[in-house]
């Protein structure tokens, strides 16, 4: 072979070795271990975010942000910032969504849809929601970062949205149901405690909604491909599984009602026992009610054709039932209030079973409040109606969560665990527009909504990987 031919070969084999860690970062980033599974981003930096949006709060020593809130609005300002770091075209809607959005190769294609949300309850953990978020503009940062972002042969769009918890106006999904197209428009006119609207909360943050914009929210079903949701677990079921990831299947449908009970207001020394008219006594005994139906409903559901066999027997699986909040006018030791309000929140897989826990609930409340001589008024605040996950969607997030995992510990790992959902998720409202599918993280002792809620930082870069891996599919 003539010299300058073997020169020619010797240079070509360097130029290859050269560009190696560029093709491998291009076609597979994560077939040579953890060099190509951006620890840096998709660990440390995830994890430094989710602490810094932990310490935005309303409140001093526990972490509370709730629709529309100051600490909601700097929160949304940080998940703004990090979407523009990721590359991402952003801005925020009329509902206080923040969006970031990356066109790809074609703009006019269906869109891939990525979200969770930024409002938390009271005393909460830092994961529920922001973990969701984080992971999709990590994901979408590493993909920036190795210019493939350019190669989406769909849109990509990030959405934090404003209210998941409803816990400020006890309706639930303000944002996505914006987006989505379910959100009534009379939900504008809806007040918190203190009298302010859902509107009035908006504007106060220079955000004007109104009935036409609201509607205008609404994405064309057409525009859209499929929406994806990572969320933490908020249960056991992984952690006593051993594994990191898992698949939602379907996801509990949800009724909010909030109890007004109005008796006699009275002094605490004077009112003989016989003669009260004591709210707060006929409250417990309606909450006790409530217990015992949802821990044995068969026990009270007739089976007249309103209540089928299986329906009761799905609902002994999955009914749970929960006064969360209870408050007394007035409230002192030594007055009898004159009214008491709390609320009920009703879950359960089957709809039907859950509007026969209603209908017989609330037959049975109105007669133990005539028994006591107090009026009782029951006031539905929120429904969605059980979600079941898109089977193809599905499949797709589990491989990207095989996939993931199989990167990290470089073995094959076992399937991918598929469970059902207790919690609520933006993804019931956006089932109205697209197909859903949600990826679970293990949840340490199974407890959320709590500050003691936790996802350690390798679990955390394995849901990223996830959203990497999911998201590499839809490159060119
Ligand atoms: C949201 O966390 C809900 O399930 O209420
Ligand atoms: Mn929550
Ligand atoms: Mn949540």
């Amino acid at each position: 072979m003539p010299t300058n031919a073997v020169a020619l070969l010797i240079l070509s084999f360097f130029i290859q070795l050269l560009a190696l860690p560029q093709t491998l970062a291009e076609t597979n980033i994560f077939s040579e271990g953890t060099k190509y599974l951006y620890p840096e981003i998709l660990k440390d930096e995830a994890v430094t975010r989710l602490i810094d949006l932990g310490k935005v709060s309303d409140a001093h020593g526990f972490l509370e942000r709730t629709f529309q809130s100051p600490a909601s609005v700097r929160a949304g300002n940080l998940i703004q910032e990090w979407m523009e770091d990721a590359g991402l075209r952003t801005w925020l809607d009329q509902m206080g969504n923040v969006h970031g959005r990356i066109e790809g190769m074609n703009p006019s294609e269906k869109a891939l849809l990525i979200g969770s949300h930024l409002d938390t309850v009271i005393d909460a953990g830092m994961y529920d929601g922001a973990l969701g978020i984080i992971t999709a503009i990590s994901a979408l940062k590493v993909l920036n970062i190795t210019r493939r972002i350019g190669r989406l042969r769909r849109p990509v769009e990030v959405i934090a949205f404003s209210d998941e918890e409803g816990v400020r106006f006890q309706s639930t999904f303000l944002g996505s149901a914006a987006i989505a197209g379910v959100l009534p428009v009379s939900t504008l006119h809806v007040q918190d405690k203190s009298g302010v609207t859902v509107q009035g909360a908006l504007k106060i943050n220079s955000i004007d909604a109104t009935e036409e914009n609201l509607l205008q929210l609404k994405y064309d079903p057409k525009s859209v491909w499929g929406y994806i949701e990572v969320h933490i677990e908020q249960g056991p079921v992984l952690e006593t599984a051993g594994f990191p990831l898992g698949v939602v299947k379907g996801i509990a449908g949800q009724t909010r009602l909030r109890v007004t009970v109005k008796g006699s207001q009275g002094h605490a020394g004077t009112v003989p026992m016989k003669l009260r008219q004591d709210p707060m006594a006929a409250a417990a005994e309606l909450i006790v009610l409530l217990e015992s139906l949802c821990k044995q409903p068969d026990e009270y559901l007739s089976y007249d054709g309103q209540c089928m066999d299986s329906t009761v027997q799905s609902l002994a699986g999955s009914l749970v039932c929960t006064v969360g909040e209870i408050s007394t006018w007035p409230s002192a030791s030594n007055v009898i209030p004159g009214q008491v309000t709390f609320t009920i929140d009703i879950r359960a897989m089957d709809d039907l079973g859950r509007e026969a826990i209603i209908y017989e609930m609330s037959n049975r409340m109105y007669q133990i409040c005539d028994r006591r001589s107090v009026f009782c008024h029951i006031d539905r605040k929120h429904d969605a109606n059980a979600v079941i996950c898109d089977q193809g969607l599905s499949s797709d997030l589990k491989s990207a969560g095989y996939a993931a995992l199989k990167r990290l510990t470089g073995e094959n790992p076992d399937d991918v665990p598929v469970l059902m959902s207790g919690a609520g998720h933006d993804a019931m409202a956006m089932s109205h527009l697209t197909k859903v599918a949600m990826l679970f993280v293990r949840c340490r002792g199974g407890i959320s909504h709590s500050p003691a809620e936790h996802v350690s930082d390798d679990d955390i870069w394995a849901a990223g990987v996830a959203v990497l891996a999911f998201i590499e599919t839809h490159i060119n």
